[in-house]
C-alpha cells in the first residue's frame, strides 16, 4: 500500500500526516483542506524536513480531491473542534454535514479506501461515514479507544510511577459518556492493575481518563488535543498498511461479538488490508461486560439524533 489521504490540515491532521511520513511506510501523503494555501505549505516545510530526519514519503498539500484519487486509506479529521464546556455531541449538527460532504468526495475518487474517521462525536461520525460511503463494515473505522487507553495508561504510570512503556491499558465503549475502561485487563510491570492499587484510585483514574479530551480543552481553550490523538491515528495507519496483524482499540462495526448487533462500538480490533479483519472478544468481568452492552445501547440512541437531522 502506498498512499495515505488525510482530510483536514488542522493541528490534529497535519500532526497525523507529520507522523506518518516520518514513520516512511507509505509513498505518499495526500493532505487535503478548504483553506487555500494552508495543506500546500504546511506539505512544503514537511518535505523540507526529509533530508533531516531521513525519510523519503513525499507530502502533497492539495484543495483538490482530485489529488487523492486511488487512496489506499482515507483518514478524516474535519469538522470543528471542542470549546470549553462542551461535550462532543455539540458538534453533532455541523460537523454531520462535513463528514457527509467528505465521504462522497472519498466514495467518488477513492472507491477502494479504508476510511479511518477521527471527527467527533466519534462514534456518530463513524456510523455516518459508513452510511454515506456503503463501504462494507469493515472498511470504515474510527479512532477512540487507542488515544483513550494512552490516556488511560498515561495516569496509571502517573499514579503508580511504573515506567509508561510497562503500563498496559484498554478502554472499550464510546468515546464520550460510556467509555468504558477496562481495569481488569490492565497490567502494571506485569501485575494486573487491580493488585497494585485500590478500587477508589482506580475509580479516580477511570474518571480523569473519561474526561481526557475536556481537561486539555479547558487549558487550550480554542481547539482540542492533538498530540496524543494524531498518534493514535496514524498507529491505525500504520496497523493497516504495514498489515503487520496488529490488534488494537478501535471504533468498529459489531455483528453479534459480546452479544452486541449493528452499531459502531469500541473494542479490540485486529487490523490489516480489509481494514477490521477481526474484532477481538476479550475476557471481561460481568461489571464490564455489563457497561460495554450500555454503551452500546447509548451509542444506538444517540445514532437516532443524526438520523433526525435528516
Ligand atoms: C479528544 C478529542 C480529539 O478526546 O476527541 O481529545
Amino acid at each position: 500500500m502506498s498512499k495515505v489521504t488525510v482530510v483536514g490540515a488542522g493541528k490534529y491532521g497535519s500532526t497525523t500526516v507529520q507522523r506518518i511520513a516520518e514513520w516512511d511506510i507509505v509513498d505518499e501523503v495526500v493532505m487535503t483542506d478548504i483553506v487555500e494555501g494552508l495543506p500546500q505549505g504546511l506539505a512544503l516545510d514537511m518535505n523540507q524536513s526529509r533530508p533531516l530526519l531521513g525519510y523519503r514519503t513525499l507530502v502533497k498539500g492539495t484543495n483538490a480531491y482530485a489529488d487523492t484519487a486511488g487512496s489506499d486509506v482515507v483518514v478524516i479529521t474535519a469538522g470543528l473542534p471542542r470549546k470549553p464546556g462542551m461535550s462532543r455531541m455539540d458538534l453533532l449538527g455541523v460537523n454531520a454535514g462535513i463528514v457527509t460532504a467528505v465521504t462522497e468526495e472519498i466514495v467518488k475518487h477513492s472507491p477502494e479506501a479504508i476510511i479511518v474517521v477521527v471527527t467527533n462525536p466519534l462514534d456518530q461520525m463513524t456510523t455516518l461515514a459508513a452510511q454515506v460511503s456503503g463501504f462494507p463494515k469493515n472498511r470504515v473505522l474510527g479512532q477512540a479507544g487507542m488515544l483513550d487507553s494512552a490516556r488511560f495508561a498515561h495516569f496509571i504510570s502517573e499514579v503508580t510511577g511504573v515506567d509508561i512503556l510497562k503500563v498496559h491499558a484498554v478502554t472499550l465503549g464510546s468515546h464520550g459518556d460510556t467509555m468504558v475502561p477496562v481495569p481488569s485487563l490492565c497490567t502494571v510491570d506485569d501485575k494486573p492493575l487491580t493488585d497494585v492499587l485500590s478500587a477508589e484510585a482506580i475509580e479516580g483514574i477511570v474518571d480523569r481518563t473519561r474526561n481526557g479530551g475536556g481537561e486539555i480543552v479547558a487549558y487550550l481553550k480554542t481547539g482540542s488535543a492533538y498530540y496524543a490523538p494524531s498518534a493514535a491515528a496514524a498507529s491505525m495507519v500504520k496497523a493497516i498498511v504495514t498489515q503487520a496483524g496488529t490488534t488494537m482499540p478501535v471504533c468498529a462495526w459489531m455483528d453479534g461479538e459480546y452479544g452486541i448487533k449493528g452499531v459502531y462500538l469500541g473494542v479490540v480490533a485486529k487490523l490489516g488490508a480489509r481494514g477490521v479483519d477481526e474484532i477481538v472478544e476479550l475476557d471481561l468481568t460481568a461489571d464490564e461486560l455489563s457497561s460495554l452492552q450500555e454503551a452500546a445501547v447509548a451509542v444506538a440512541q444517540k445514532v437516532t439524533d443524526l438520523d433526525n437531522l435528516g
